[in-house]
C-alpha cells in the first residue's frame, strides 16, 4: 500500500513507518502540507494517490486551543474535512485519530465506542467535528480514539516527570485525574492490524487499564530509579496554583470493546511503561 500520514513528525505519525514497514510511507509535513490550508492538503493527497490515509496530524496543545479555538477549528475540525473530502476524491480509506477529550469524564466508569460525547473544552470539541466529518465524508474511514500518547519525541506527561524528577526533589501531582496512557509505538501496531479488519467504524485503542495522573507519575520514577518524592494533589488544588485555560475531564479512560471483538487489543499499561523506560533511559545514557 502507499500511505500518506499526517502529523508524520508527531508521536503518533513518528511510529508509522515501523508499525508499516512492508509499505510505502508518504509524509506529510510543513510548509507544503498544512492543515490550515485546504488547498495544500487536497495536492498533496492528489499527488500521493495513497490507498490509505492515516490522520495523525492535529492541534494537540490542548490550552493553546482553549486560547485559540480559531486555530483549533481550522486544524482539527476543517483540516479533518479537507483530508476526508481528498481522501474519497482518491479512492483511499481513512484512519482519523481521535481523542478521549470527546467525553466530559463524569459516566464513572470507562467510555464505550457508543457513549454520547460531550467534550468540556475547544480541543474536544475541534476534533469531535474533526470525526463528524470524517465518518460522514469519506467512503471508508476508521476513527481511533486514544488518549495520554507518549513516545521518545515530542512533549508528553512521561517524559515531563522524568525531567521534572531530576531536577527537584518534591512533585505535586494530581490524583483525582483518571485516563489509560498509550505508549506511541502500540497504538501504531494496533492500527496496522485494525486496518487488515476492513471493519470500519469507531474504536478506542489505548493500553489496556487505567491509573490516575499520580500513579503514572509514581510509576515512571520508581521504574527510572529516580529519588523524587510524589505527592497526591487534588486538581482544585493543583489549579489553584498553577492555572490551565482548559477543562480537562476526571475520567476520561476509555473500554476498548468494538476492536477487542477483532482481535485488536493493546499490552497493559504497566507493560508498555516498562519497555518505553527502558529503551527511552538507555538510549539517553
Ligand atoms: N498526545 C496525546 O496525549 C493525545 C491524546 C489523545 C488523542 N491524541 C490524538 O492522537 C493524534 C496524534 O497525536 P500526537 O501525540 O502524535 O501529536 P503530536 O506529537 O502533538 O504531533 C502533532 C503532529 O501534527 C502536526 N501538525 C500540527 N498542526 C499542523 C498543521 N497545521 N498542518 C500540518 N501538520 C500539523 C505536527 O507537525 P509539526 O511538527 O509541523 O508541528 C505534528 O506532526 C492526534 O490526532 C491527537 O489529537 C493525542
Amino acid at each position: 500500500m502507499q500511505i500518506f500520514v499526517t502529523g508524520a513528525t508527531g508521536q503518533l505519525g513518528g511510529e508509522i513507518s515501523r508499525a508499516f514497514a512492508d509499505h510505502t510511507i508518504i509524509p506529510g509535513t510543513r510548509p507544503d502540507f498544512d492543515l490550515a490550508d485546504p488547498s495544500s492538503i487536497r495536492r498533496a493527497i492528489y499527488r500521493a494517490q495513497p490507498d490509505l490515509v492515516i490522520h495523525a496530524g492535529a492541534y494537540t496543545d490542548v490550552d493553546g486551543c482553549e486560547r485559540d479555538p480559531d486555530r483549533a477549528y481550522r486544524v482539527n475540525a476543517l483540516g479533518t474535512r479537507h483530508v476526508a473530502l481528498a481522501s474519497r476524491e482518491v479512492g483511499a480509506t481513512l484512519v482519523a485519530v481521535s481523542t478521549d477529550y470527546v467525553f466530559d469524564g463524569t459516566k464513572g466508569e470507562p467510555y464505550l465506542e457508543w457513549d454520547e460525547p460531550h467534550p468540556l473544552n475547544v480541543y474536544g470539541r475541534s476534533k469531535l467535528a474533526g470525526e463528524h466529518d470524517a465518518l460522514t465524508i469519506a467512503d471508508r474511514c476508521f476513527v481511533v480514539r486514544t488518549a495520554w500518547v507518549y513516545s521518545p519525541r515530542g512533549r508528553n506527561f512521561v517524559k515531563t516527570m522524568l525531567r521534572l524528577a531530576g531536577e527537584r526533589p518534591e512533585l505535586s501531582v494530581v490524583d483525582d485525574e483518571r485516563g489509560s496512557p498509550t505508549l506511541a509505538g502500540d497504538l501504531a501496531d494496533a492500527l496496522s492490524r485494525l486496518i487488515e479488519t476492513r471493519a470500519y467504524g469507531i474504536y478506542h485503542l489505548t493500553n489496556a487499564g487505567s491509573c490516575s495522573r499520580y500513579e503514572l507519575a509514581s510509576r515512571t520514577i520508581a521504574l527510572a530509579g529516580l529519588p523524587a518524592r510524589i505527592t497526591p494533589v487534588s486538581s482544585a488544588e493543583y489549579l489553584s496554583r498553577y492555572p490551565l485555560s482548559a477543562r480537562r475531564p476526571t475520567n476520561s479512560t476509555l473500554r476498548n470493546l468494538a476492536g477487542a471483538a477483532l482481535g485488536v487489543e493493546l499490552p497493559p499499561w504497566e507493560d508498555a511503561l516498562e519497555r518505553f523506560l527502558g529503551a527511552y533511559l538507555r538510549d539517553q545514557r
